[in-house]
Parts: C-alpha cells; sequence; structure tokens
C-alpha cells in the first residue's frame, strides 16, 4: 500500500473533510513539555524591536488546539498567526476563534510567502516573526516533492552583489525551501521549535557528512542560500509521547514513544527579495 501522500494539499483537505474534530499530532496540545518550551523561547526572544510582544507564526496548524494554547502566552492574540494550506483547517479554526489571524497560506509557495510578508507589517528593519511554531509540520513538508524554482532565487542574501547569473529553474528538497522562506520571515534571534517523530530531522543543519546535505554544491552555485547560513540548532531533546497523555501508569507493555524538540535559532544573516 501507498504511503499517504502528507507534503499534499489534496491529502488534508479529504482528511479535514472527512474528520474535522480537533486533532494533535504526536503530543496533545496540553504537553506541559512543549508548552514550557514555548515559554522559555518566548522569554528569551530579546534581539526584536518588539519583544515584549513577539508575533508567533503557527505553522501547518491543521485542527491542532495549540493554536488556542497559544492565547496563554500572548498579550493580544493579534500576536499569533496561524498557518496552513488547508483552508478547511483554516476556516474551521477561524470560525472558533476569530481573535487571533489565521491564513491559508503554502509555505513553500514564493509568491504566496513574499505575499503573506509585505501584509504583515512589522516594525524597524530587522523585525519578523520572534517565534515559530512547528508541530511536525516539517514532517510533513519533508514528504513533499522537490520545489521547483527560478534560480538564482528571488530570496537572496542582502550583503551579495547583484551578479548576471543566468536563470535556470531547478528541483530544490523542501525542507530548504521552508528553512529559507521560514528565514524571510523573521528577525535574527528568532526562535523555530520544531516537534518532529524524527531524530534526524534537523541533520541537514547540523551534520558534517556530505550525504545529509539537501541542496548540493550546483543548487549553490546557481544562487539557492545554503540553510546552514541561516539556522543554528541550539538545542535538541528528547520528549516523551507517553508521559505526557498521563497515561504510563495505567498501560503496562506499551513502548515508549519519544519524538525530539528540536529549538533551531535564526542567524544575523540577513535575507531580502530582490
Ligand atoms: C502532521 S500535521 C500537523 C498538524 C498540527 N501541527 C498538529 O500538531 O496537530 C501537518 C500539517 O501541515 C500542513 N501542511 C503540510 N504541508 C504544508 C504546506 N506546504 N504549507 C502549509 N501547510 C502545510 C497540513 O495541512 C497539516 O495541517
Amino acid at each position: 500500500m501507498a504511503a499517504p501522500s502528507f507534503g499534499e494539499k489534496s491529502y488534508w483537505d479529504t482528511r479535514f473533510t472527512k474528520n474535522p474534530s480537533p486533532f494533535d499530532w504526536l503530543v496533545p496540545a496540553g504537553a506541559t513539555s512543549f508548552l514550557s518550551a514555548i515559554q522559555s523561547s518566548l522569554s528569551t526572544i530579546t534581539t526584536s524591536s518588539s519583544a515584549d510582544s513577539p508575533r508567533i507564526l503557527h505553522i501547518g496548524c491543521g485542527t491542532s488546539s495549540l493554536s488556542f494554547q497559544l492565547k496563554n502566552f500572548v498579550k493580544d492574540p493579534k500576536q499569533i498567526y496561524n498557518i496552513d494550506f488547508s483552508s478547511i483547517a483554516i476556516e474551521a479554526g477561524e470560525s472558533k476563534d476569530g481573535s487571533m489571524n489565521w491564513k491559508t497560506l503554502d509555505l513553500l509557495s514564493t509568491k504566496q510567502i513574499l505575499d503573506f510578508r509585505k501584509s504583515v507589517i512589522f516594525e524597524g528593519a530587522e523585525g519578523g516573526f520572534g517565534l515559530i511554531i512547528d508541530k511536525s509540520t516539517a514532517d510533513a513538508i519533508a514528504c513533499a516533492e522537490d520545489v521547483d524554482l527560478q534560480l538564482p532565487y528571488v530570496i537572496a542574501p542582502a550583503a551579495e552583489a547583484v551578479e548576471a547569473k543566468s536563470q535556470v529553474t531547478a528541483g530544490v528538497h523542501p525542507l530548504a525551501v521552508l528553512s529559507l522562506h521560514m528565514a524571510y520571515l523573521t528577525a535574527p534571534g528568532a526562535k523555530w521549535l520544531l516537534l518532529s517523530y524524527s531524530t534526524s530531522r534537523c541533520s541537514f543543519l547540523t551534520s558534517q557528512d556530505r550525504d545529509d546535505r539537501i541542496v548540493k554544491e550546483d543548487i549553490l552555485e546557481q544562487g539557492f542560500t545554503d540553510p546552514r547560513l541561516l539556522w543554528k540548532v541550539i538545542n535538541e531533546e528528547a520528549l516523551s509521547a507517553r508521559e505526557e497523555t498521563g497515561e504510563a501508569n495505567r498501560v503496562v507493555a506499551r513502548p515508549v514513544v519519544k519524538h525530539t524538540l528540536y529549538t533551531l535559532e535564526r542567524t544575523a544573516f540577513q535575507v531580502i527579495a530582490r
């Protein structure tokens, strides 16, 4: 049997249409270790001009109840942007609580990301989202096909002289596209809390092994920014799914399920749209 197409919008639209009830991947929305990671990341955001009211970008929110929990961390619900490419999930969330921002957006679409950046007014040159919350969305996106992009890519290093390179179309790994798009939307020092079922989800940012590089040398040369310049993995911890649900004492012979919570920090390497 073919694996579900977690990277495809049609898969998620069908799933949310069949079952619009709240559903949380990996850990429940009230998981204390995940919520305290959010709290501690927010307390370290000091670089942004809006440090006392950082904006939170909740990517691939789906029908997770976490969207509503996030309100406990902000002064104003308008600091929260719940994003998903399934309009069914977004409309369901918005109809429950319109006090936050809800946006149907494909995180891999160049045009949608450029338009979104323009639509959110940030104060100061270093403005941007202070915190990205990603509960198993990078997992889904890692299953998507490579994204066909025009290189040199329109989102490019701010400091680089514009060279007259010839334009090519090339397929780029979806996680590399996601990390560049997230860099474009965030301020230096911003955090990306990424919860994954995989212990190697972020190896593309840390590994010295050439085989782990998701962006090959030719793609970099053709004008795509290396994700390793944009994000540093500053923490990696195992998070137990079973403990979180409080079921540890009730179920005897059940395997311990661990997920990995990565904290990524946005470097000072600036990217702009050319
Ligand atoms: C595994 S689910 C996680 C949902 C939610 N974060 C949770 O914890 O329950 C992945 C989510 O990512 C969304 N998604 C996948 N690819 C996307 C893309 N390219 N742009 C925006 N959302 C995407 C899906 O619609 C789905 O809601």
